[in-house]
């Protein structure tokens, strides 16, 4: 360990936030001056679910029936009637045979992967999944080989390259990419893994609740050419937890083999409960996914209209590329100094020279926020 030596500019600050008094503000509790209140334009919160108080109250009248944890493993003692309902509810409005809970999505990429792929599989994915997923498939022993983001071409290429080999494929992508707000053209990719017969494991973390019809996720139109979806409780439904979905002879398999599964404290119940609320809110206002999306194409709209950056993203999550890791740096300081939270991500999450400002448009932000905005952003030199 005395050898461990982190480059200067890989240093992070661990930040620590509190509520603020309107729904899309959290207050900085590092900064000096007193009552540091920020707009939030960084968590993944998307409706607002973790401070819903139907939500709060949900999980707090389970915590005081279950327990605040479970205690223990599912197999053990930390099965809830909670988290069957969760499961139920959540296959039933997703239309999968099967929903496993697990504590976290990182949690439940690395028990998708090792599920599905070992040491004999080529696992070939986008450029751009999140390192959940690369942990699993390292933990996997598998292949990994990566195609160009989005590039059906690259796909079907790298498919192609490996098919001879007689070794399993399998292919992982995200439906909607946390870092570019880019979408995956799933329709194409079910069709190519089809043609070629190989597995396809899709992560709907950031989608879930907001794309595809109702909310159900992208993938929801083309899941029975999916072999499994991930999805996380951390994101649109403010709580936490996430879920793997698939065919019960899958998720049999799974529950009778995945450590990642079998050997973990059960999914806290107070989050199960939240979890469920929230999907009742989701399933109810089928409104919100459709309302948040085109918010954010306004947002999208007023920055081009009226700044040069150039501005990524098709969906609630916006990219806005700055390039120069210290300029972006600067950037998200002026944007603090003026109210707004607006994290900047850079390298080594992004590629060198493609810093930016990463915006997550939530639902309780209006037309006065994204006015300010533009002006505070319009006065960076
Ligand atoms: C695409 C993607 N998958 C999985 C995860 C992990 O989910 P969780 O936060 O529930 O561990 C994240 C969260 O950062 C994510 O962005």
């Amino acid at each position: 360990m005395n050898k461990i030596k982190i480059p200067k500019n890989r240093i992070r600050k661990l930040k620590t936030f509190t509520l603020g008094q309107r729904p899309y503000e959290l207050q900085d509790l590092n900064s000096k001056k007193s009552k540091n209140n920020l707009i939030d334009l960084s968590s993944n919160d998307y409706f607002g679910l973790s401070r819903d108080k139907d939500v709060i109250k949900a999980s707090y009248q389970v915590s005081l029936s279950e327990g605040l944890g479970s205690g223990s493993s599912r197999f053990i003692t930390g099965s809830r009637p909670i988290h069957k309902l969760l499961e139920t509810q959540l296959a039933e409005w997703l239309n999968q045979e099967k929903v496993l809970l697990f504590p976290s999505g990182f949690q439940a990429n690395i028990a998708a992967v090792q599920g599905l792929a070992n040491r004999n599989s080529i696992v070939i994915v986008d450029k751009l999944i999140h390192n959940s997923l690369l942990v699993g498939i390292r933990a996997s022993g598998s292949k990994l080989v990566r195609f160009a983001h989005n590039d059906l071409e690259d796909l079907e290429n790298k498919i192609l390259k490996f098919k001879s080999t007689q070794q399993s494929i399998l292919i992982i992508v995200e439906s909607l990419y946390s870092m570019e707000g880019s979408i995956a053209p799933l329709q194409e990719i079910t069709g190519i893994c089809k043609k070629y017969n190989v597995e396809l494991l899709v992560d709907e973390a950031h989608a879930l609740g907001i794309l595809g019809p109702e909310g159900k996720g992208i993938s929801f139109n083309f899941s029975n050419e999916i072999t499994m979806i991930t999805g996380t409780f951390g994101k649109s439904f403010g709580s936490g937890g996430a879920f793997i979905a698939c065919n019960s002879k899958i998720g049999e398999y799974f529950i009778q083999t995945s450590g990642a599964f079998r050997y973990t404290t059960a999914l806290a119940p107070a989050l199960a409960a939240g979890a469920l609320e929230s999907l009742q809110k989701i399933k109810s206002h089928k409104e919100w996914g459709i309302n948040l999306l085109n918010k954010s194409e306004k947002w999208k709209k007023e920055i081009l209209r009226n700044c040069s950056y150039q501005v990524k993203g098709d969906s609630q999550i916006l990219s806005i590329i700055v390039g120069q890791e210290e300029k972006t740096m600067l950037l998200q300081k002026h944007l603090e100094r003026n109210g707004f939270l607006a994290v900047a991500i850079r390298p080594p999450t992004v590629p060198l020279n493609k810093s930016r400002i990463r915006l997550t448009i939530s639902r309780d932000l209006d037309l006065d926020i994204l006015k300010n905005f533009i002006s505070v952003l319009k006065a960076f030199k």
